[in-house]
C-alpha cells in the first residue's frame, strides 16, 4: 500500500514538473518571438548593407538602415506593389503558397528552387537628393548541398555590380564554402551583369579571367574545386536577372524611371 501511493506521488511530482517545464518553454517563445524576428531583420539589415558596402565602424545598422528604401516589387511587371504591411511579408514562405507563388517549369527553373514568391523585397540606397544609388536584391538557389540565398548589389545603371555576398548555405568548408572568402567575393565589384542587348551574361570561368578578354567583364573566376556550387551560383543569378526574377524591374530601372518603376 505504501508503495503504490508513493507511486502515485511520484507520478504526480513528474506530471507537475512537465507541465511546469512546457508552460515555461510556451512562455518563453511566444514572449522572444518578436526579439528574434527584430533580431533576425537586424542582420538581415546588416547584410544588405555590407554588400551595399554602407557597413561603417562606430555607426549601428539602425542608423545606417535609414539610408535603406525597402520596396516589394511585383516580379511579373517589375513596379512596386504596395501591401498593407510589407514589413509582414516573408518571401520564403510564400514561396510555398500558391495564391502568393508562381510554379517553375523544370526549364525556366535553372535556379532550382521550383517556385517562386509573386513579390520580392528590394533595397534601395538613395542619395541625398533622393536618386538611387544602389539596388540591392535578394537572390537565391541551389549549390551542390544547400540552397544559397545571399544579395547582389548593383550600381545605379542597374548592371555594374558593387557586391555579391551569401549569408546562408551549407557547401563544404574550402569547397563551395569559398563563396564567401572575401578574395574571391573583392573578384565581383565592376563585374556587368548585362550585355548591350539587355540580356543577363554574367558567367563564372575557370580563372583566371583573361582581362584581354572581350567577354572579360562578365566573367569571374570559378570557385577551384567546386565546379558544382559554382554552376549553382551562375545559374541562380542568371535566374533572378532574367525575366522570371528581377529582369522587368531592373529593365524599367535601366530605362529611366530613375526614382524606381510605379504601378497604376
Ligand atoms: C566531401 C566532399 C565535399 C564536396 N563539397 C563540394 C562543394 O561544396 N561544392 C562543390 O562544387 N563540390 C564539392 N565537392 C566536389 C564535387 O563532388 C566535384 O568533384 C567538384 O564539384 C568538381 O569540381 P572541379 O571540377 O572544380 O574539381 C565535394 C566532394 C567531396 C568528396
Amino acid at each position: 500500500m505504501p508503495l503504490r501511493h508513493s507511486n502515485r506521488r511520484v507520478l504526480g511530482v513528474a506530471l507537475s514538473v512537465c507541465v511546469a517545464c512546457s508552460a515555461l518553454v510556451t512562455t518563453a517563445t511566444v514572449l522572444l518571438r518578436p526579439v528574434q524576428q527584430a533580431n533576425r531583420l537586424l542582420e538581415k539589415q546588416r547584410h544588405v548593407l555590407a554588400v551595399a558596402g554602407l557597413l561603417e565602424p562606430g555607426k549601428s545598422v539602425e542608423e545606417l538602415s535609414r539610408r535603406l528604401d525597402v520596396r516589394l516589387v511585383d516580379l511579373a511587371s517589375g513596379g512596386f506593389v504596395e501591401l498593407e504591411r510589407p514589413e509582414r511579408f516573408d518571401e520564403r514562405r510564400a514561396a510555398r503558397n500558391p495564391a502568393l507563388s508562381i510554379a517553375l517549369p523544370p526549364e525556366r527553373d535553372i535556379a532550382g528552387i521550383k517556385r517562386r514568391a509573386k513579390y520580392a523585397r528590394v533595397y534601395l540606397v538613395r542619395n541625398g537628393a533622393g536618386d538611387i544609388e544602389t539596388i540591392v536584391l535578394p537572390v537565391h538557389g541551389s549549390g551542390l548541398w544547400s540552397q544559397l540565398y545571399g544579395f547582389l548589389a548593383l550600381e545605379a545603371d542597374a548592371n555594374t555590380v558593387v557586391g555579391l555576398s551569401f549569408y546562408e548555405y551549407a557547401e563544404t568548408p574550402g569547397l563551395g564554402g569559398e563563396l564567401d572568402n572575401p578574395e574571391w567575393k573583392a573578384l565581383w565589384p565592376g563585374k556587368q551583369v548585362y550585355d548591350e542587348e539587355g540580356r543577363p551574361a554574367i558567367r563564372l570561368v575557370r580563372g583566371p579571367v583573361k582581362a584581354w578578354d572581350p567577354q572579360a567583364r562578365h566573367q569571374v573566376d570559378a570557385l577551384s574545386g567546386a565546379t558544382l556550387t559554382t554552376r549553382g551560383i551562375e545559374n541562380l543569378l542568371r535566374f533572378w536577372l532574367g525575366p522570371d526574377g528581377f529582369g522587368p524591374f531592373l529593365a524599367r530601372i535601366r530605362d529611366g524611371e530613375e526614382d524606381g518603376p510605379h504601378d497604376s
